[in-house]
């Protein structure tokens, strides 16, 4: 059986979801709700986001993406296609149950948005300077819930979205 996927991330309303490396935005709300709906899957992410982490994510495990076969680090489990990394995260029963999260970043939404059935975004409502970017999702995915969170200090305005796709 293959293995279900989510994509989450953060999206500016520019379309911005990262910038030199890291995130442009500082969020509480939002990485407190990325543990929530990460912590006991397999992640699978691209080489760039795994180094752009402040370390290992406890109780989850990091399939990595790249194409450097000489490429390792602790904790990580190393995937040179995304048909390896789909095979690592379908590997264990607890992963086909509750499926897997593809945590980022641009590169590896785009490799594997057409095979998710479910997109976690978190839109904030603001526009950042980036160089980083995810399209706005297309006709092919319905919103199943909407959660808004007005600005509160430094942090901005945002809501948490939750998309299906559309039969
Ligand atoms: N806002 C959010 O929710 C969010 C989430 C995640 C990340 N981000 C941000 O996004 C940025 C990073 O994204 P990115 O798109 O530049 O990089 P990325 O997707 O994290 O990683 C790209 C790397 O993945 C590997 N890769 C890509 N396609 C591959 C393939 N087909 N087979 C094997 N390996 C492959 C390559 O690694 P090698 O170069 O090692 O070969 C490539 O350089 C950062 O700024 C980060 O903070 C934001």
């Amino acid at each position: 059986m293959s293995v279900r996927l989510f994509l989450i991330y953060a999206r500016a309303r520019n379309g911005v979801i990262g910038n030199h490396g890291t995130m442009p935005w500082h969020i509480p709300a939002d990485l407190k709700r990325f543990k929530r709906l990460t912590i006991g899957k397999p992640m699978i992410m691209g080489r760039k986001t795994f180094e752009s982490l402040p370390g290992l994510l406890p109780s989850r495990r990091h399939i990595v993406l790249t194409r450097d076969s000489r490429w390792s680090a602790e904790g990580a489990e190393v995937a040179h296609s995304p048909e390896e990394a789909l095979a690592l995260a379908g590997g264990g029963g607890a992963a086909v149950i509750g499926g897997a999260a593809v945590i980022g970043g641009a590169e590896i939404y785009a490799l594997f948005m057409a095979r998710a059935e479910r997109i976690e975004m978190t839109e904030v409502h603001g526009d950042y300077p980036g160089d980083t970017f995810m399209p706005a999702p297309g006709p092919e995915w319905r919103l199943v819930a909407r959660e808004d969170h007005a600005q509160e200090g430094a942090v901005p305005a945002f809501s948490f979205l939750t998309l299906e796709r559309a039969r």
